[in-house]
Parts: structure tokens; C-alpha cells; sequence
């Protein structure tokens, strides 16, 4: 992990296996959880410059920054890709493929990785708390670029 930025209480699983050619643009924040066999890729080929006839190991490598935000958890085996953004509190199932960022407090499954749950109690700070399942505006969630706890009560808001 040498070269990763990691916060205070966060604890990194056996076999994490993280981008070797660019550990500084890892960023990995407070009481992270990043389980066994995880794995972080911060550089990948600029397909934009693919041509046929062209070996694509002669396309430019392209480097992206991954944030972890604090208290998000990273199941067993799962890959986070270049550029991602995983916010404040938020689950990966094991065995995920992140290739897009993910909300605060949710819990995002598969590959690609979609979010499923948002715990909103713990977005909205709403009273009597809970969690919704299946939440309605959860497509609106996916096409949008959600990092903040701000932007995520501004999505509910709007919707409820
Ligand atoms: C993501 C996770 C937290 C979800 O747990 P949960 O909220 O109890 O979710 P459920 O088991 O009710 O599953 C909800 C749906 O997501 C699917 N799902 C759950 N985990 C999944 C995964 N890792 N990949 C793909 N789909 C998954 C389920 O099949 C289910 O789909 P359905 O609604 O179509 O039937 C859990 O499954 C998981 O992967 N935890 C990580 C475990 C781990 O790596 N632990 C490390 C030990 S230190």
C-alpha cells in the first residue's frame, strides 16, 4: 500500500491488490473497510485513440484518481476502476465491478456495480429513520454523478 493515502481507523484486507504504477492517486479516507482480494486500477488504454490495424498497447495509458470515501465498506474481490468515487458510507458487494461513482450510504451490487438501497435515514437525518428497499428514484441516482451527502438529499428531495 506503500504511496496510498489512508485514513485514520481504516483497515485494508489480505491480498489487496492496488494499481502499482500510480498508488498515490488512491485515496482511501476514515474507518474504510477494504476486504481480502480487492482490487484498484487507476490507469487504463484511451480507447479514443484505437484504430484498426493499431495495437491497442500503442494507445496512451490514461490515469484516474479512485476515492474512497470514510466509512464506506468493500466487499471481498471487488474491483473499483479508474476514476470512481465510492461516497461516505457506502457498501460494494462482494465480487462488484465499480466502474461509475456510488452515493453515500448505499448499497451497490454487480458488474457493473448498481446501486440497490440508499439508507436514506442516514442521508435526510429524517426522524424515524429506515431503510428503503428498491428506492423509486434509484435510476435517477445511477445517472447522476453523486459523491456528496448534498447532492443525494437534493435527488430525494426532488423526487419525494
Ligand atoms: C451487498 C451486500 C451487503 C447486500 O446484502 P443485503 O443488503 O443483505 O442484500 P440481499 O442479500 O438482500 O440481496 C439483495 C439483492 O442483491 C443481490 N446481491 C447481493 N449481494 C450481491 C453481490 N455481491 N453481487 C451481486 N448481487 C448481489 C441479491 O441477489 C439480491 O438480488 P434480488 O433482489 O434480485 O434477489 C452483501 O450481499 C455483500 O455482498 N456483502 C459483502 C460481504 C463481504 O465481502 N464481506 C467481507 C467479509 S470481511
Amino acid at each position: 500500500m506503500a504511496g496510498v493515502k489512508i485514513g485514520k481507523g481504516s483497515k485494508i484486507g489480505a491480498t489487496v491488490d492496488i494499481d502499482q504504477s500510480a498508488p498515490e492517486l488512491i485515496t482511501i479516507g476514515k474507518n474504510v473497510w477494504v476486504t481480502r482480494g480487492v482490487m484498484m486500477l487507476c490507469h487504463q488504454r484511451d480507447l479514443a485513440q484505437y484504430e484498426v490495424g493499431k495495437p491497442v498497447m500503442d494507445c496512451e495509458l490514461v490515469y484516474k484518481p479512485i476515492k474512497i470515501k470514510d466509512g464506506a465498506h468493500i466487499g471481498i474481490g471487488a474491483i473499483i476502476m479508474p476514476g470512481v468515487t465510492i461516497g461516505e458510507g457506502a457498501i460494494i458487494g462482494a465480487g462488484s465491478v465499480v466502474t461509475r461513482n456510488i452515493p453515500p450510504y448505499s448499497v451497490a451490487v454487480g458488474a457493473p456495480a448498481k446501486v440497490i438501497r440508499v439508507f436514506v435515514a442516514k442521508v435526510v437525518g429524517l426522524p424515524t429513520g429506515g431503510v428503503i428497499r428498491k428506492y423509486h428514484n434509484i435510476s435517477a441516482l445511477r445517472k447522476k454523478s453523486i459523491t456528496s451527502i448534498g447532492d443525494l438529499n437534493h435527488v430525494y428531495r426532488k423526487a419525494s
